[in-house]
């Protein structure tokens, strides 16, 4: 259970980043991350390796300084070379880009001490590095996925919905260069009181193509993981999605012709990840999150949700 709340929190935590862009935000809110061994047959002394590592970290985070949204770097020769790249979320203000890179980084050396590779998604930007060359390449695992445990009204035509808004964007996209900006938000009408909220972004460097074929393994495991979920999020190193249903409409008392959503059963398997989330450092390491926190956050999304709903849906 306190997994599962664990997820919840962080989820909506990212949601809301995206949902309300605030300027200003505490801490970068983190989702995942994993630590990855590659076996290299002819590698020097790994001490070379590490520091060209830390050298690659400190360009990250120096030129997250610079308004950038994406930065590629690379530090060594040959067998030491240390391949890293950030990226942030398309739509979060320069500031937070910049605090979310210098945090995940500082995670990353702590979390994964003797590891050639790493990926780490916080809400706001993903930080990814590696011994092999990693740019302009479709990288999928390891990948994450996690989804809320309240279940929409209608599962088959809500994924449905979920699904073609991904792929419209998923189809577009293979028409954008190498280099171009490759993140969309989208918001759909699901039924008159539910309206669907999604985000999808690939790393610039990829093609247009390979963005295209990151989002479809992505949105294959969406289907997997978080099926008839009112929320649902799946994180690769070279692409992220995320979706929403704001959640005023699941639990409030609308005017609308539709009536409240019962909830439905069905087969989906709960979320698997592989490991539980680690705090980043700052945190105190523990593992409860309280109830009435998770319904602040989810009362936040429903204000924001009333903020962005075009037709007052939301007002009784
Ligand atoms: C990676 O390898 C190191 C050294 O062999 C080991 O200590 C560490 O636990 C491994 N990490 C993972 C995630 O397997
Ligand atoms: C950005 O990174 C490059 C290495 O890729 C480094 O030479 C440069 O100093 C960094 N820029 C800033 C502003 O730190
Ligand atoms: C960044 O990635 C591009 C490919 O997307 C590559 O051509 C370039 O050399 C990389 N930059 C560094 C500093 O490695
Ligand atoms: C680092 O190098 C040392 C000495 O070469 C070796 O004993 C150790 O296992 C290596 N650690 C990793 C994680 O590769
Ligand atoms: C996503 O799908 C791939 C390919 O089917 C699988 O290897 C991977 O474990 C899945 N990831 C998640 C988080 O479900
Ligand atoms: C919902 O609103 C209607 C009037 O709009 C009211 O009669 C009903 O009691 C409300 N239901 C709940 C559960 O608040
Ligand atoms: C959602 O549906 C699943 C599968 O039927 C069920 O186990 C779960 O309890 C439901 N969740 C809620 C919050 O109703």
């Amino acid at each position: 259970m306190g997994f599962n709340l664990r997820i919840t929190l962080l989820f909506f935590s990212m949601l809301i980043s995206f949902l309300c862009q605030t300027p200003t935000e505490a801490s970068p809110t983190y989702i995942h991350h994993d630590c990855i061994n590659t076996t290299t047959t002819s590698s020097t002394p790994n001490g070379t390796y590490r520091s060209n590592l830390l050298q690659l970290l400190s360009y990250l985070s120096s030129n997250a300084t610079s308004n950038l949204e994406f930065y590629n770097a690379s530090v060594g020769n040959s067998v030491d070379t240390a391949y890293g790249l950030f990226v942030c979320r398309g739509n979060v203000p320069a500031a937070d880009c910049r605090d979310c890179v210098a945090v995940a980084t500082k995670q990353l050396v702590d979390s994964c001490p003797k590891e050639k590779a790493a990926v780490v998604w916080y809400a706001d930007c993903l930080i990814h590095y590696s011994n092999r060359y990693i740019f302009s390449t479709m990288v999928s695992e390891p990948s994450f996925s996690a989804s809320t445990q309240l279940n929409v009204s209608e599962p088959k035509e809500f994924d449905d919905l979920v699904t073609a808004t991904m792929n419209d964007f998923a189809s577009l996209v293979t028409k954008f260069g190498s280099g171009a900006k490759k993140f969309s938000t989208n918001e759909a009408q699901f039924t008159a009181s539910q309206t669907l909220h999604t985000i999808v972004q690939c790393t610039p460097d990829l093609s247009g193509y390979d963005c295209n074929r990151c989002l479809q393994i992505a949105i294959k495991n969406l289907s997997d993981c978080c099926s008839g979920k009112s929320s649902g999020a799946v994180t690769l190193p070279s692409c992220i999605l995320a979706y929403n249903v704001n959640q005023l409409s699941l639990t409030g008392n609308t005017s609308a012709p539709t009536p409240n959503p019962a909830p439905v059963t069905g087969n989906t398997p709960a979320p698997t990840p592989n490991t539980a989330p680690v705090p980043p450092p700052p945190s105190s390491g523990t593992d409860q999150i309280s109830l009435p926190a998770i319904i602040s956050i989810v009362a936040s999304i429903s204000v924001c949700a009333m903020l962005f709903d075009r037709h007052g849906l939301l007002l009784p």
